[in-house]
């Protein structure tokens, strides 16, 4: 069964006041963001920031908008993913009979920490830590539903087409991706990288160039990815190579020529797009929440 919302609350106080609280601290303000790079970069990574306690995004117990999202039943059921879940405060939270629960994370000590914080926990045998990286780990069972929060704007931008790759390779056809967009701001450089809704479409969505092609053997339909995540491919299987090649050379010439670029969505459609209802206040105007569903 699942907990109701004065329970949730009860287990984010708990959350708060724990041993492993890091006091409420929050992700650095874009002004911080710049201090906040070295660190992650220079000093070793992540783990580093676990060894050292250097963690100011944690916010020592559950995102407001999961537990709102659970109060309202409008949070999925069945297997779920969190990637770069650190303290795992969200996994615990989230985590029922009907909605098993894994939070990955690169770093050792991070998982170590959500291991004594919550390896007790009531419902410990609805969730677990794995020490995983995103972009490779491929597991038997895909997932119905993906949480990312402070994971897109920690990886740098250029890992940008890779996590929407892997999204798209973990979660099951119809599965949903829910994406606290944060931090959307104008600052340079990261981690926190800013973020934009822009952002998030430009690797969920592909753009394709369509149109349809006169040859001297026929008229054949051709759809040429520019990028992105469909497994459509290339349509051309060669009768043989002159014909292969042939058809290669009118296609460069009629893209060229005739074909506008056209964006379509391949792989995810947004289902909403909207502002965190329940921002905390050092977050408020620089997130919001994007459920995306896969479509194909
Ligand atoms: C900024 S923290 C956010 C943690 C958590 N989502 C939160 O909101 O408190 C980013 C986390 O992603 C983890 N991480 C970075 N790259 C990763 C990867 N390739 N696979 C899994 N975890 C990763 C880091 O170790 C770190 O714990």
């Amino acid at each position: 069964m699942a907990l109701r919302f004065p329970q949730l609350l009860k287990v984010a106080e708990e959350q708060q006041n724990s041993k492993y609280s890091s006091g409420g601290k929050m992700i650095p303000t874009p002004e911080e963001a710049a201090t906040f790079q070295p660190q992650v970069v220079a000093e070793g990574g992540w783990e580093k920031c676990w060894e050292d306690g250097v963690t100011p995004w944690d916010q020592g117990r559950a995102t407001p908008l999961i537990l709102h999202l659970l109060d309202s039943s409008s949070l999925p059921l069945g297997r779920t993913l969190v990637p770069g879940c650190g303290g795992g405060h969200d996994i615990v939270a989230m985590a029922n009979p009907e909605r098993f629960v894994v939070g990955l994370d690169i770093s050792e000590k991070a998982l170590k920490k959500a291991n004594e914080t919550y390896g007790s926990a009531p419902n410990a045998k609805y969730f677990a830590f794995m020490k995983e990286d995103f972009f490779t780990w491929r597991p038997d069972e895909l997932f119905d539903l993906i949480f990312d929060y402070v994971f897109f704007c920690a990886i740098e931008p250029e890992m940008r087409p890779a996590w929407a790759k892997s999204m798209y390779e973990l979660l099951k056809p119809e599965g949903e991706l829910i994406t606290l967009m944060y931090p959307i701001t104008d600052h340079v450089g990261g981690a926190p990288y800013k973020v934009s809704v822009s952002a998030y479409e430009c690797f969920l969505f592909v753009s394709i160039r369509t149109c349809f092609l006169f040859f001297p053997f026929g008229t054949t339909p051709y759809c040429k990815l520019e990028f992105g995540l469909s497994r459509r491919g290339c349509f051309l299987l060669p009768q043989n190579l002159f014909l292969y090649f042939s058809k290669l050379v009118f296609v460069k010439l009629q893209e060229v020529l005739f074909s506008s670029p056209l964006r379509v969505p391949l792989g995810f459609k947004a289902v909403s797009i909207e502002e965190n209802p329940d921002s905390i206040p050092t977050r408020k105007g620089k997130e919001k929440l994007g459920r995306w569903k896969k479509i194909n």
